[in-house]
C-alpha cells in the first residue's frame, strides 16, 4: 500500500460524483435523484459513519472537511448540511469553527455531539465542561418531540461520547431531550432550520438514530429517498464510456471484490475493449486462481491473460526470510509480470483501480487536502506506468461495493471475499523463507479453517481468517512415532476497519474440529494453536 498526498482540486469531489446520465449538477431541482447531503468532518470517529448511514437512508452523502470554502459547499447545492462531531472543545483557542455564513445558505444544518456544541456556542448558548463525561449508552429523555424527534418514545436509549456538556441553547431555541450528564441533549429551531442533537444517531446503540436521520432527510431537507449503491450502476457505465471512448483498457485482477467489482462494472461499459489480467503469484489460498479464472472467463467472458507465474514468484523469494524483503520482492516481481502483459496488450491507454471512497477521503481533507491511498490487493503498481486512471468505485464504501457486485451477478464467495494481503501465503510462513512446500502445508490448513469456518457459517461474521505457520517444530506423538512436526496457528478476527481488531471467539466445537481434522489429514502436523491477541497490541498478520 502506498500513500500519496495531493490537494484536491474544489472541484475533484464534484467531477466524480455520482450523476444519472446526462444530468446537470447547476440544475439540480428538489426531489432529484441527485438530492446530496453533506457531511463537514469536525475530526470525529464516526463522521465517515455519517455519511453512509446517510446514504443507507437512500439519500446520496459526501464527507468533506470542515475548512471547505463556503462556495464549495454551495456550488453542490445540498439539500441539507450534518456537522460531524469531533475531539476538541468549542471554547478552546483554536477549535475548529463555524462559519456563520452556512447559516446563511437557506440550507437546513443538522450538529451531532460537537456539531451541535459548535451552533450552540456560535448562537449565543452555555457549552461548558461538564463533571462527568457521558461514554456509551445513556437514557434519554424527550421532552418536547419537535419535528425532528417526532415519532420516537418519550424514553429511549442513545449512545453518547463527550465531555462537554450543553447547559443552554441558543435564544430561540427548543429544547428536546435530556439525559442524566446533558441537560440539552437535543436542540431546534425550525425558523431556521436549525437542528443539534448531542448524542450519535449513526451508530446502532442509538435505536431510534436511523429514525431522526430519516426524519431530518425527508421532514425537514425534503430529500427523496432515491439513491442506493445498485442505482449508480447505470450511471457510471455512462461516465466510463465518456472517460475511455474507444481506448483500451487494462485492469489487474487480484480476486478481491475491489477489483473484481472494477472489473465487471468496465466490463459491462465497453466489453472486449476492456483485458483483465490476473497474475498467479503462487501465494493464493487453495483453488482461488481457479475461482476467479471461473467466474471471469467462463461464466463473464471477460478477455482475461491468466499468468502462472509462481515458479518465478519462488525463485524470487528463495533465501527472503524477513517480512519487509519478502514484500518488496513479491512487490517488485508482480510489478515486472504485470508490465511484461501490458506490454504485449498495445495501445492499451487506461489502467482500472478498485480504489474505494474510505481510501479516498482522510481526515487531512479537513485542512483542505485530501489524502489519496492507492490501494493494491496485490503487489503496488508504479505511478509511472504511462496509463490514465479508470476508478469507478470511487464514491464508493466497502458495502456499496458488495451491493454492486451482487447486482452485477459476481458470485456470492467474490462479492464476500475476507480481505487478503497482496503478498498472500508467503507473509504467513512466518519467520523464514516460503518454499513451495511450506506453502503446501499452510495452504492445505488454511483450506481445512475455510471450509470449517464456512460450514459453521462464521465467514462473513469475521474480518479475516486464516492459518499462520511459524518456522518451528515441535514434538508429538502420532501412532506409536514421535514425531517432530509442523505447528499451525489459527488466526481469527473481529473488526470494522483493520485499524483495531478482536480475536474471534470461535466455538470450541469448531476449533476442535479444524484441529483434529489438520492433524489427522496433515501428516506434517502436530500441534494446532489460537491466537488469542487483539489489536493493538498485537497486528492482525504475523509479519
Ligand atoms: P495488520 O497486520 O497490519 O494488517 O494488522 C491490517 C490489514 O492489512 C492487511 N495487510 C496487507 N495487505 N499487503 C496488503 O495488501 C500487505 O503487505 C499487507 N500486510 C497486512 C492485513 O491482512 C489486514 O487486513
Amino acid at each position: 500500500m502506498t500513500e500519496v498526498a495531493l490537494t484536491a482540486p474544489p472541484s475533484a469531489h464534484a467531477a466524480a460524483r455520482p450523476l444519472p446520465q446526462g444530468a446537470d449538477v447547476s440544475s439540480c431541482e428538489a426531489g432529484t435523484a441527485t438530492d446530496e447531503i453533506v457531511v463537514l468532518d469536525y475530526g470525529g470517529q464516526y463522521s465517515q459513519l455519517i455519511a453512509r448511514r446517510v446514504r443507507d437512508c437512500g439519500v446520496f452523502s459526501e464527507l468533506i472537511g470542515h475548512s471547505a470554502p463556503i462556495e464549495e459547499i454551495a456550488r453542490r447545492k445540498p439539500r441539507g448540511i450534518i456537522l460531524s462531531g469531533g475531539p476538541a472543545s468549542v471554547y478552546t483557542p483554536g477549535a475548529p469553527r463555524l462559519d456563520r455564513e452556512l447559516l446563511s445558505l437557506g440550507v437546513p444544518v443538522l450538529g451531532i455531539c460537537y456539531g451541535m456544541q459548535l451552533l450552540v456556542h456560535e448562537l449565543g448558548g452555555r457549552v461548558e465542561e461538564a463533571e462527568v463525561g457521558e461514554f456509551g449508552r445513556s437514557d434519554l429523555r424527550v421532552l418536547e418531540a419537535g419535528t425532528l424527534l417526532r415519532g420516537t418514545p418519550s424514553e429511549q436509549t442513545c449512545w453518547m461520547s463527550h465531555r462537554d456538556s450543553v447547559f443552554e441553547p441558543p435564544p430561540g431555541f427548543t429544547t428536546l431531550a435530556s439525559s442524566s450528564a446533558s441537560p440539552v441533549a437535543a436542540i431546534e429551531e425550525p425558523k431556521r432550520a436549525i437542528y443539534g442533537i448531542q448524542f450519535h444517531p449513526e451508530v446502532v446503540h442509538t435505536p431510534y438514530g436511523r429514525d431522526i436521520l430519516v426524519r431530518f432527510l425527508t421532514d425537514i431537507c425534503s430529500c427523496e429517498r432515491t439513491w442506493s449503491a445498485a442505482s449508480i450502476v447505470d450511471e457510471q457505465i455512462a461516465r466510463i464510456r465518456a472517460q475511455v471512448g474507444d481506448g483500451r483498457v487494462i485492469c489487474g485482477l487480484s480476486g478481491g471484490v475491489d477489483s473484481s467489482v472494477a472489473a465487471l462494472l468496465v466490463h459491462r461499459a465497453i466489453g472486449e475493449q476492456l483485458t483483465c489480467v490476473f497474475v498467479d503469484h503462487g501465494l493464493m489460498r487453495k483453488d482461488e486462481g481457479e475461482q476467479v479464472i471461473g467466474a471471469f472467463r467462463d461464466t463473464f467472458n471477460v478477455p482475461l491473460v491468466a499468468v502462472d507465474a509462481s515458479e518465478r514468484f519462488l525463485a524470487r523469494l528463495r533465501g527472503v526470510t524477513e517480512p519487509e524483503a519478502k514484500r518488496k520482492a513479491i512487490g517488485a516481481e508482480f510489478i515486472k509480470v504485470f508490465e511484461e502483459q501490458a506490454a504485449q496488450l498495445e495501445g492499451t491507454r487506461f489502467l482500472v483501480q478498485g480504489t474505494l471512497y474510505s481510501d479516498v477521503i482522510e481526515s487531512g481533507a479537513g485542512a483542505g487536502s485530501a489524502t489519496i491511498k492507492s490501494h493494491h490487493n496485490v503487489g503496488g503498481l508504479p505511478e509511472d506506468l504511462g496509463l490514465d486512471l479508470v476508478e469507478p468505485l470511487r464514491m464508493l464504501f466497502k458495502d456499496e461495493v458488495r451491493a454492486v457486485g451482487t447486482e452485477l451477478g459476481l458470485p456470492e464467495r467474490l462479492v464476500w471475499r475476507q480481505p487478503f494481503p497482496g503478498p498472500g501465503l508467503a507473509i504467513r510462513v512466518v519467520g523464514g523463507e516460503a518454499t513451495a512446500e511450506r506453502l503446501r502445508i499452510l495452504r492445505e490448513a488454511d483450506h481445512i479453517l475455510q471450509q470449517e469456518i464456512r460450514r459453521a457459517g462464521l465467514y462473513r461474521e469475521l474480518w479475516q481468517s486464516f492459518c499462520v505457520l511459524p518456522d518451528i517444530h515441535t514434538v508429538g506423538v502420532q501412532g506409536d512415532e514421535r514425531t517432530y512436526g509442523c505447528v499451525v496457528a489459527i488466526r481469527a478476527v473481529t473488526s470494522d476497519d483493520a485499524m483495531t481488531a478482536d480475536w474471534a471467539r470461535l466455538p470450541y466445537e469448531l476449533l476442535e474440529t479444524v484441529a483434529s481434522r489438520m492433524m489427522g489429514e496433515l501428516r506434517e502436523v502436530n500441534r494446532v494453536v489460537l491466537d488469542i491477541t487483539s489489536k493493538p497490541p498485537g497486528t492482525i498478520e504475523w509479519e
